[in-house]
């Protein structure tokens, strides 16, 4: 597969973007750093040295498929993090260990004519030392004492991407597999709306619409800021 390889960036996201009209096949960016990186709602992504960031798109993906790809993504890189701990899913899609976030992942989609591309951003906090006092975050450094070789894993993450994309299961079917490793499954946890109000619940499952269903009410993952544990 195609690669770029960077070593200081403003976001892996953002060069993906701007290269993509001009390829045609699949291809991945990494970057060692990155000095503008973004998450949900472009809040900032903490990326020192260190972390495994990339962007991997796919080009002419089914624009219909766009949803459960996401969840799709979430369950790769759990699987993949699961060699070094019990990693879990923290609904809508991060993946944390010990109820402290260790990975992120951003999909976004650009549609020129009926021709989508995918960019599948993930961030995993893997050799990162420290974190600023206002990030909850842990890394896999600080959670075992060892080292991890990013390009290794990063070959991991890829083939098991690939291997959650190409299967056929439906919506309800991977909904399913997401709530096999709900980290907050039974918890109470504080959730922050998109008007930042927050409410105190007890989250429960996810439901077939992807959809978090807890003793407060149901909610929709565009309506959600964050989660997080009480
Ligand atoms: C989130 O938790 O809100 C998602 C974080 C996604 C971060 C990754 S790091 C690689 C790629 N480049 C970015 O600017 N963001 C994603």
């Amino acid at each position: 597969m195609l690669k770029f390889k960077l070593s200081k960036v403003t976001s892996t996201q953002d060069f993906a973007e701007a290269i993509s009209s001009m390829l045609y096949e699949d291809f991945l960016v990494t970057a060692e750093e990155q000095t503008k990186a973004r998450g949900r709602y472009k809040r900032a992504w903490y990326s020192p040295k260190g972390g495994l960031w990339f962007t991997y798109v796919k080009k002419n993906f089914n624009a219909e498929e766009i949803p459960v790809a996401t969840l799709k993504v979430s369950l790769a890189v759990r699987e993949a993090l699961s060699s070094f701990f019990d990693a879990k899913i923290r609904w809508p899609n991060d993946v944390v260990v010990n109820d402290k976030k260790v990975s992120g992942i951003l999909i976004e989609a650009i549609y020129v004519g009926d021709v989508t591309d995918l960019f599948i951003g993930v961030g995993i906090n893997t050799n990162v030392k420290e974190f600023p006092p206002d990030i909850k975050a842990t890394s896999i450094l600080l959670e075992t004492g060892k080292e991890v070789n990013n390009d290794e894993l990063l070959n991991d993450v890829i083939s098991k991407i690939d291997y959650y994309l190409s299967l056929k299961e439906d919506f309800e079917e991977i909904v399913g597999k997401i709530n096999n490793y709900l980290s907050i499954k039974d918890k109470k946890v504080v959730i922050t709306r998109r008007d930042e109000t927050k409410v105190e619940c007890t989250a429960l499952f996810v439901d077939k619409f992807g959809r978090l269903v807890t003793d407060c009410g149901i909610f929709e993952v565009e309506d959600v800021l964050r989660v997080e544990s009480k």
